[in-house]
């Protein structure tokens, strides 16, 4: 949701800036912009659009300069325009400000500059800001000037800020959206959103805090409160292979990330499993095990895919562990008035790390006391370092804007997270090893589905032209059913809907005729009957039937009009297959469309606004 990126050094800053946009492209891509710095003279170029329309803008332009902003944008205030685009600047032009977040007192506080007499080019809450340091820089430095201005500010940002009157320096701040600063060298910095921007420069870098300002200068780097006392920080090493953010060969990130899932699952489980006695070894989670073991209840928050992750986690628990568990949208979770005492335990599910609601809904259940845990693809992230104790998915660096392998990685994680609470709550050591034997088994079976991709593809194809589909499946491939039509409706913008095989009857079979197709998932499980019977309703009605099913089901081949199999596996580790053929199915069902399906419309990866 929006990346900004600041570099100071002795290096020209335009390619620096631009390679950094192409890699926080995913954050967001409806608009980019830069401004450099070379003593006293400022360029800025902003371009709606991809980030290749400002590449093309600026290819034959002189921006020489060693300071300079960068920012992609994901529009919330503002259509997507050259106007709204950032870097915004003040009345006299000397301050140039990027922004990610929402600035939500903007409007009041326009109103008091207004009286002032600046005047305003666009319709963001971000120029706002261009123009509260700007009244407070006449008397003060830059860096006293942001301090004093972000005191006036509510809302969420992630900042960088340059000024004519002080061109050697950058100043970056961060109230509830990421901010890295790299370390490259005594006197050259980058700050940005995303580690994936300084990765290529250095892997030394620091993880903001909100209400820290940092200030970059050729003589050096100082991290601040918003009062200017200097605080404590680390500096750690990013351990990011850079290969897993290139696209090595594959024509989009999402087909190269569904492919990686073996591995994923390999990782995800390495060294946190004791197979002979049936144990999951989770650090964080040992570390507060007392506490774990008397918990009597479990909320799940999530947003999105990391949302019916945590369905299937809720399903796995409540099955092996006995513990209940509720799954709850971290939007809805905020607002209400949840019921918490130190007895409950709040689980946090996220890719990014950074999701403003899922990052709301831990300090909410921080603030009433009860133990919040975290399952976390993004290493230091806002949300790994808020809760008590985590689990990392270890799914490494997700580009593409669908998730595809962090859910294979979150329900890995949720699996050991069952075995590790159901072990403290009776699960015997031979439930314990057959779960484990499983969960080893997995990245071989998916392998097995993979080799499937060819025929996955022409069933896609010759879907692609229908406007509508359902996705059903029960128990624990209800939320697949769910995450199907996601998938399908976030990359190929074709309707889907998502429901328990068991409810179509409930209204949506009505919508059923030949022309609208169904993607049933259809394991043999312990609800493969009943989702049999459901599958039947709907071909008695013309319903063309994509059934996902286990080798070997010859059954399902009279009644579907295509099958995809996958192999067996325990039913609560089952969704870890089914999922990887909605992914597929959708992926070629959007690249048949011509559909921008590493960075569809309308949408970011990682939303950091509420
Ligand atoms: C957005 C993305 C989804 C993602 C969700 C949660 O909606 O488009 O793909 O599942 O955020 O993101 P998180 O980083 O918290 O897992």
């Amino acid at each position: 949701m929006c990346g900004i990126i600041g570099y100071i050094g002795q290096k020209d800053a335009k390619p620096i800036i631009m390679d950094g946009l192409k890699r926080m492209e995913y954050r967001g891509y409806d608009s980019a912009g830069l401004a450099i710095l070379n003593g006293k003279s400022v360029k800025m170029h902003k371009k709606a659009g991809k980030l290749v329309n400002l590449q093309n803008e600026i290819t034959d332009k002189d921006l020489a300069g060693s300071v300079g902003i960068g920012h992609i944008r994901w529009a919330t205030h503002g259509a997507p325009t050259d106007e709204n685009a950032h870097p915004h600047t003040d009345s006299a032009e000397e301050i140039y400000i990027n922004h990610n977040g929402i600035i939500e007192n903007y409007l009041t506080l326009k109103k008091a500059l207004e009286e002032k007499g600046h005047e305003f080019y666009s319709e963001t809450d971000t120029e706002v800001l261009a123009h509260l340091i700007e009244e407070y820089h006449k008397e003060v430095n830059l860096e006293k000037a942001v301090a004093a201005a972000l005191k006036d500010v509510v809302g969420a940002y992630g900042i960088a800020v340059v000024s004519t009157k002080e061109p050697k320096k950058i100043v970056a701040a961060r109230l509830g959206s990421p901010l890295v600063l790299g370390i490259v060298n005594d006197g050259e910095y980058i700050v940005a959103s995303d580690v994936s921007a300084i990765m290529p420069h250095t892997r030394e870098v620091v993880y903001l805090q909100d209400g820290e300002i940092c200030t970059l200068t050729p003589e050096g780097y100082t991290i601040t409160n918003l009062t200017l006392e200097e605080v404590d920080h680390t500096i750690e090493q990013v351990d990011w292979d850079v290969s897993k953010v290139q696209k090595q060969g594959y024509p989009h990130f999402m087909l190269k990330e569904i492919m990686e899932q073996g591995d994923v699952v390999h990782d995800a489980i390495r060294g946190r499993l004791r197979p002979e006695e049936g144990l999951a070894h989770l650090r964080g989670f040992i570390e507060h095990a007392d506490r774990l073991k008397n918990i009597d209840r479990l909320i799940i928050v999530a947003m999105g895919t990391a949302m019916y992750a945590g369905m299937v986690g809720e399903y796995m628990l409540e099955e092996y562990a006995g513990i209940p568990v509720e799954v709850e949208s971290a939007t809805e979770f905020r607002y209400r008035k949840p019921v918490i005492d130190e007895r409950t335990a709040v689980l946090a599910i996220s890719q990014s790390g950074e999701t403003a609601d899922t990052i709301a809904a831990v300090r909410e259940a921080k603030l009433k006391g009860a133990l919040v845990l975290g399952v976390v693809n993004v290493v230091g992230s806002t949300i790994a370092r808020d809760v008590d104790a985590g689990a990392y998915s270890h799914a490494g660096p997700e580009i593409g804007v669908a998730s595809t392998k962090a859910f294979i990685s979150q329900v890995t994680v949720l699996a050991l997270i069952t075995l590790f609470m159901g072990r403290q709550r009776g699960m015997s050591v031979v439930t314990g090893q057959r779960i484990a034997k499983e969960l080893m088994e997995l990245p071989e079976k998916i392998e097995t589905i993979l080799k499937q991709t060819d025929a996955i593809k022409e069933i896609a194809e010759r879907y692609a032209d229908s406007r509508d589909f359902f996705f059903i499946g029960r128990k624990y491939n209800y939320p697949i059913a769910m995450e199907g039509a996601l998938k399908l409706k976030e990359i190929s913008y074709i309707h889907a809907e998502g429901y328990g095989a068991g409810d179509m009857k409930h209204g949506p079979i009505a919508l059923i005729d030949e022309d609208f197709p169904t993607v049933a998932l259809v394991p043999q499980d312990s609800v493969y009957e009943k989702t049999l019977s459901s599958i039947q309703e709907l071909k008695a009605r013309s319903g063309k039937i994509i059934a996902v099913a286990t080798e070997g089901d010859t059954a399902i081949d009279s009644i579907a009009d295509d099958v995809i199999y996958i192999p067996k596996t325990l039913e609560m580790l089952t969704p870890i297959l089914s999922v990887i053929p909605m992914q597929l199915f959708a992926y070629y069902v959007a690249a048949k469309l011509d559909r921008d399906i590493d960075q569809p419309r309308n949408l970011a990866k990682s939303v950091t606004v509420e």
